[in-house]
């Protein structure tokens, strides 16, 4: 028989001690000391017996112990076994993609008997959540000195568009004309993307609002900043929209197109754009209510329904609109003032005019 280290776990220390993390199967334990030296003499298939060989009968007894103890706990694999078999399946499939991505992507699947709280379950943890530590709130303000947006009055003639034909005309824009953006159609557009729905009881007891957008447990934890290079009657810089009172907050920073571009990951398109929205998202709000690693997938899933959202109401204005997810998160939370800790960059929607078409001057998506 032979037996090696499984593949399936991240190793990491937890206030001084090893923890064998398991994601395949979400098992953690305390790996001892002993335990750690002899997964290192397994680290290739050996044979238990060779690597007794020259030990005192009394070592040899003792590792023979903690390798069957090892294998009863799958940290050492034996060689065919159904548990070879999965860490083999799991590197050739997972192998390309790196440590980090396989241990997120396994620690935060839910297995067949993943606990889920029923409502009336989830009602009473609420109450114990309330009463232990108030919600975040569901909206931010940096507190400069706000820049009005126009309110506007009744439905815009925009909003009478079928749903249907903007669906079909959405379309990823990386080709913008040099117009400026009008303040009041952006103003528009924030409010429809980012702003709370006018209804009664619209903040809950546990800080849930409604937006056009849905989002994991009602949360909302995305902000949405705005860098405005060419807005009619705004000064170009860099804006934080407080959705709450439908204002922009200054932020004392104004980007060079090609700060823009490099912020986007060297994309001219989104240099090139009139304003660009950028989201980031208030983790504090969406771990509030779900406290497992899967609420960071939801958080990427929330900004996805969001970017759509701006999609479909940039395409129904007649505005040129694309999302790029290829972005520089330090140069961003470093304008933006954010702690990558508590508040994390997520993506960027680039608005603009559409460019006058010229023959043959289509640029080609992204393969
Ligand atoms: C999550 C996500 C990330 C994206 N990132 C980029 C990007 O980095 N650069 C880019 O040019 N387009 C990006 N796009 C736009 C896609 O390339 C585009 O949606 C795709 O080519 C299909 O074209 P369509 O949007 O016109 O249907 C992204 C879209 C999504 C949904």
């Amino acid at each position: 028989m032979r037996v090696k280290v499984a593949e399936y776990a991240a190793l990491f220390y937890d206030r001084g001690r090893l923890v064998w993390d398991d994601y395949l199967h979400h098992r953690q334990f305390e790996l001892t000391e002993v335990a750690e030296r002899v997964c290192r003499a397994f680290a290739r298939f050996a044979d238990p017996e060779d690597v007794c060989a020259d030990l005192e009968p009394e070592d040899a007894a003792a590792v023979r112990k903690v390798v069957a103890e090892l294998v009863e706990a799958k940290v050492l694999v034996v060689e065919g076994s159904p548990e070879h078999g999965e860490e083999q399946a799991l590197l050739a499939a997972w192998g390309d993609w790196g440590a980090s991505a396989r241990h997120f992507h396994f620690a935060s699947r839910t297995l067949g008997d993943s606990r889920y709280a029923s409502w009336q379950e989830q009602d009473v943890e609420l109450d114990e959540k309330l009463a232990g530590s108030p919600p975040p709130p569901p909206f931010k303000s940096v507190g400069t000195t706000p820049v009005e947006l126009p309110k506007g009055n009744g439905l815009p003639g925009w909003a009478n568009r079928p749903l249907l034909h903007v669906l079909l005309e959405r379309r990823t824009t990386r080709r913008f004309g040099p117009e400026a953006l009008d303040l009041a159609e952006l103003g528009h557009l924030l409010r429809v993307v980012g702003g709370p729905l006018p209804v009664k009881g619209a903040i809950s007891r546990s800080g849930t609002v409604l937006k056009t957008t849905p989002s994991g447990g009602g949360r909302h934890p995305v902000e949405l900043y705005l860098h405005a290079s060419r807005v009619s009657g705004l000064e170009p810089g860099w804006y934080h929209y407080d959705a709450a009172r439908h204002v922009l907050e200054p932020l004392g920073a104004t980007w060079t197109p090609e700060q823009v571009t490099a912020s986007a990951g060297d994309q001219e398109w989104v240099g090139e754009a009139a304003a660009a929205i950028y989201y980031t998202a208030v983790l504090g709000r969406t771990r509030w209510k779900y406290d497992t690693a899967r609420a960071y997938r939801i958080v990427q899933m929330d900004v996805g329904h969001l970017s759509q959202t701006a999609y479909l109401v940039a395409t129904a204005m007649g505005l040129g609109v694309g999302f790029t997810a290829a972005l520089r998160d330090e140069l961003v939370e470093e304008v933006l003032g954010c702690d990558p800790n508590h508040e994390i960059v997520l993506g960027i929607t680039a608005l603009g005019r559409h460019a006058r078409r010229r023959a043959g001057a289509s640029r080609p998506a992204p393969s």
